[in-house]
């Protein structure tokens, strides 16, 4: 791994969040650069995402972090634990977003973004951490893959009208 000098790993400020936010709408555009087939923001989710930061930044149960390089933030990440009674495991963590500015990719921030989350896992007993990614996103298999998470659900999808053509030209 190339050095980076001093990457610090901590938790967002409010002030940030309108960096975040901005962040979080490129790795939208990204997911919907690599599929077609994603579900695309409507400018209501876009509008909310600032408040939805803010939300989560409130919440014990939600982390959020960024990784700042020479004072300026390379990139964040957002983890939530949830705890139920119906599963086993009865809590686990979610990796929800992860971005990293194009310059400072393939440098283990990423990676750095993800321990630290851990490290939060941990403290909350999560027993079992999930991601999920798109297919397509070249990046993202790469880097989940490199982590060792393994596929274990797929979505699947086609538009409405194309369903019943499929099944009444058999
Ligand atoms: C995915 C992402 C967060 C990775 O961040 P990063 O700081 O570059 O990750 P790291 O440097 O820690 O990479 C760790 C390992 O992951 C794998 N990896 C990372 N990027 C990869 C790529 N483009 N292709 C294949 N493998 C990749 C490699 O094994 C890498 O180790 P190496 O560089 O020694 O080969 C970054 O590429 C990104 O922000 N992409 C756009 C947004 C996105 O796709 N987010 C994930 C959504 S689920």
């Amino acid at each position: 791994v190339p050095y980076v000098e001093s990457v610090i790993i901590r938790k967002a400020e409010a002030t940030e969040l309108a960096e975040i936010a901005k962040m979080h709408l490129s790795l939208q555009e990204h997911l919907e650069n690599s599929n077609s087939s994603i579900w695309k923001y409507t400018k209501e989710r876009k509008r909310l995402l600032k408040q939805q930061y803010t939300e989560r930044l409130a919440e014990e149960n939600s982390l959020v972090l960024v990784a700042e390089v020479r004072a300026k933030i390379a990139g964040f990440l957002l983890a939530t634990v949830s705890s139920r009674t119906d599963y086993i495991p009865r809590i686990i963590g979610s990796l929800s977003s992860i971005y990293v500015h194009e310059n400072y990719r393939r440098r283990g921030i990423g990676s750095r973004l993800v321990r630290e989350a851990c490290r939060f896992f941990s403290a909350k007993k999560a027993e079992h951490i999930y991601v999920r990614y798109v297919l397509g996103n070249t990046e993202g298999e790469g880097f989940w893959e490199s982590l060792g998470f393994k596929p274990i659900l797929l979505t699947a999808g086609t538009i409405a009208s194309a369903i019943e053509n499929r099944i009444s030209s058999q």
